[in-house]
């Protein structure tokens, strides 16, 4: 069996730093590559940055500033944020690495010169957030993402897919593991056995990418530049011999993790980009699950995201880790909240593992000097006869990714340890107990506690390497990142020992940490700058949208067609009200409001407030919607993003007097789907019951993107 491990995480776009959902892929690709380290395995881990296409080069534009510069920027905030984590990647590669470029071009001249591309030319449409080419009608929505998809009409190279499905199903076929989990498989499985239809691996109506060998026009697509990065980082397209050999050592993969909505990449074109160059297959695809918050994906054009550094900030590096690890099922989505996240820190890390630690060495400083007591020899306990099973289960549900339930085992030892303390009680002397009986009971018992925790630690050490360290250092064992792991067996802590120096491993949270993780990323969702250049950048709050309410007395006007906000054609017209917020209802515009506009007397905080998204967006198209008559399809320029909102204005606008218009949005609501389309958001207006719509409209210029607060 081959010593070396090859695993890589998928490389993240730049178009917006990085939060605790692209932390997530990252840390277990760390938590994997840490333990296969500690068992001798010759690793390397790859993690990296896709820079180039369409996405990224709008954000550069809006950002005011190169795409270069606006990658450089971004790059080093993902790199920042892994090394702040501590996390060991071996490389980091950018897309705009010359050594990717060089790579990504012999990658294409070889599948060129293997009669694998032709030219020829694609219109259909294109979604830019996901970067794909998709199969909907003109105007439909992503069936990805639900964002609006753009209309390419371009002259492109094609991959000859199409010659690739015989040969992909036997792949799958002969290697049952290489994509995981199996509800992963069978989608891809489904997915080439509908046909594979040729695909289109050049874009020429920009220029943001590594340009098409040959042919410069072209620039490479960027999803097939991105794949590259797992042969390009290792020496793929080198002349330098020393490169060639990491390449021959490294390639083929052992494990690509990425996230489930990208397996079709890796698992279709990826392989058939390998097959056409004659390249060898990775092992295996490992496909995660999201990380949801308040039950969406979490994701930097949601909104809905937590910054990794406010829980590095508060509970540590180590927190963040074990809490992905251990309340995440592996492969299946799984929610995050502050809350949570709190909880399992204080009941499993502080009172569970930390607390252990803690008793038991204090106990050994106290009763023996703080040396490891030698225990008396052929005394049976639970704790020692079970922990080959617990080490052989720990080890089990790790290899098969099961991360959740590998901890599971390893606090079952933990609680386990705690109960058998508690019931031994060393701390006591009953009477009938002679000095020296009760201190060979006190060794065995310390004894036994103090090693429980050395097999915890080294089970755990990929998962919380900082504590682990330091308890390691204080079993007086050295440095654990450079331990032998291998070969955990009972006995393994040499009595005699000198313990290290105490230190607390897990501090309690205090009782404030939750509302002080809010806090901090409140103040960082309010301290954006609402310009786009920034809000690029900085994650932007509000999100897709659509409950067509009417909200105190804001008449909001996106969405429910069958029962469109209030409007009525008899209705007065009333000026458009200037800023900041069209608050309607008894207001001074209008005079006379009719008995039964409800006067909203119940007073709500500045935070209820701020829970409202409000953006200035300006309306790039309008049109009616087929069959509706109350409908508008707009489609809305945010600054950081474009959306879809329907609104139930057509009554009272034209498409042609919307566009270019500066409008008022609620941008956090959940979508919703209306005649088939999504909406993601509801356009602010104001109005008396029965009357018309007036959309609400700035007297002075402000920037679109910019909050409402
Ligand atoms: N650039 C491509 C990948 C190219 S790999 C050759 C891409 N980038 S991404 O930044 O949009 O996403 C990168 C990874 O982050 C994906 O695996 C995606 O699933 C993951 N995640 C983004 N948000 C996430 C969550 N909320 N939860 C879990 N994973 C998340 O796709």
């Amino acid at each position: 069996m081959s010593n070396k491990f090859y695993l890589t995480t998928p490389i993240y776009y730049v178009n917006a730093r990085p939060h605790i959902g692209t932390t997530y892929t990252t840390v277990i690709a760390d938590v994997i590559a840490c333990r296969k380290r500690a068992l001798g395995v010759d690793t390397f881990f790859l993690t990296g940055t896709d820079e180039h296409g369409q996405k990224i080069q709008r954000s550069a534009e809006k950002a005011n500033c190169s795409a270069q510069e606006f990658t450089d920027r971004v790059a080093a905030q993902f790199r920042a944020l892994w090394d702040r984590m501590g996390l060991t990647y071996d490389d980091f590669i950018r897309t705009t690495d010359p050594r990717h470029k060089r790579g990504v071009q012999k990658l294409f001249s070889l599948l060129q010169q293997r009669g694998y591309i032709y030219k020829g030319s694609y219109t259909g449409q294109y979604c830019v957030s996901d970067e794909a080419y998709v199969d909907v009608p003109p105007g439909a929505p992503c069936p990805e993402c639900g964002r609006i998809t753009e209309t390419v009409n371009e002259e492109n190279y094609f991959f000859k897919l199409s010659a690739f499905e015989r040969p992909l199903l036997e792949l799958y076929e002969n290697n049952p593991d290489f994509i995981r989990p199996e509800t992963r498989r069978n989608e891809v499985i489904s997915f080439v056995k509908a046909g594979l239809k040729d695909l289109s691996v050049s874009r020429t109506s920009f220029k943001w990418g590594v340009p098409f060998p040959g042919d410069e026009k072209h620039v490479i697509y960027v999803w097939a530049d991105a794949l590259a990065n797992y042969i390009t980082a290792i020496g793929y397209g080198s002349d330098n011999p020393a490169d060639q050999a990491k390449f021959e050592k490294y390639w083929p993969a052992d494990l690509h993790l990425v996230g489930k909505e990208i397996t079709r990449f890796h698992c279709v074109y990826w392989p058939a980009f390998l097959m056409a160059a004659g390249l060898p297959m990775p092992k295996s695809v490992v496909a995660n699950g999201w990380l949801l918050f308040e039950e969406n994906k979490m994701s930097k054009s949601r909104g809905n995201v937590v910054r990794s550094e406010t829980i590095l900030d508060v509970l540590g590096a180590d927190a963040l880790r074990y809490f992905l690890l251990r309340e995440i099922v592996f492969g299946h989505d799984g929610s995050f909240s502050f809350d949570a996240l709190v909880q399992r820190y204080n009941a499993d890390l502080a009172n569970g593992y930390g607390n252990l630690v803690s008793r038991t060495l204090t106990m050994i400083g106290k009763y023996f000097d703080g040396v490891v007591p030698e225990p008396v020899a052929g005394q049976a306990d639970s704790i020692s006869t079970e922990a080959p099973n617990a080490i052989a289960a720990f080890n089990r549900s790790f290899d098969a990714l099961d991360f959740s339930r590998a901890l599971e085992t390893a606090w079952a030892m933990v609680a386990a340890v705690d109960g058998y303390l508690t019931a031994s009680a060393p701390w006591k002397q009953p009477e009938s107990v002679t000095d020296g009986q009760q201190r060979a009971l006190r060794a065995t018992v310390l004894y036994t506690a103090a090693e429980a925790i050395r097999i915890i630690t080294a089970l755990v050490y990929p998962v919380i390497p900082d504590a682990a360290a330091k308890v390691w250092g204080q079993l007086g064992l050295g440095d654990i990142h450079t331990a032998d792991l291998r070969n955990l067996t009972w006995g393994g802590l040499p009595p005699g020992t000198r313990l290290g120096e105490f230190g607390p491993v897990f501090p309690r949270a205090e009782k404030d940490a939750i509302t002080r993780m809010q806090q901090i990323e409140q103040s960082n969702n309010s301290d954006t700058p609402a310009v786009p250049a920034e809000n690029t950048l900085g994650e932007p709050f509000g999100a897709l949208a659509a409950t067509p309410v009417e909200t105190q007395g804001l008449a909001v006007a996106a969405a429910e067609e069958a029962a469109p906000p209030s409007i009525s054609p008899a209705a007065p017209a009333a000026p458009a009200p200037s800023v900041p917020v069209a608050v309607a209802k008894g207001g001074s515009t209008q005079s006379a409001a009719p008995s039964s506009d409800k006067i909203i007397s119940e007073k709500i905080t500045i935070d209820d407030f701020a829970k409202v998204d409000l953006r200035v967006a300006k309306i790039m198209v309008a049109e009616r919607v087929p069959k509706a008559d109350k409908l508008l399809r707009l489609e809305v320029d945010l600054g950081y993003e474009q959306r879809q909102i329907l609104a139930g204005i057509a009554e009272a606008y034209t498409p042609e007097s919307l566009v270019g218009r500066k409008v008022v949005i609620v941008a956090n609501l959940a979508p919703r789907k209306l005649r088939g389309l999504e909406s993601n958001g509801m356009i602010v207006a104001a109005s008396l019951e029965g009357g018309r719509p007036v959309l609400a409209g700035f007297l002075e210029e402000i920037e679109i993107g910019a909050r409402l607060k």
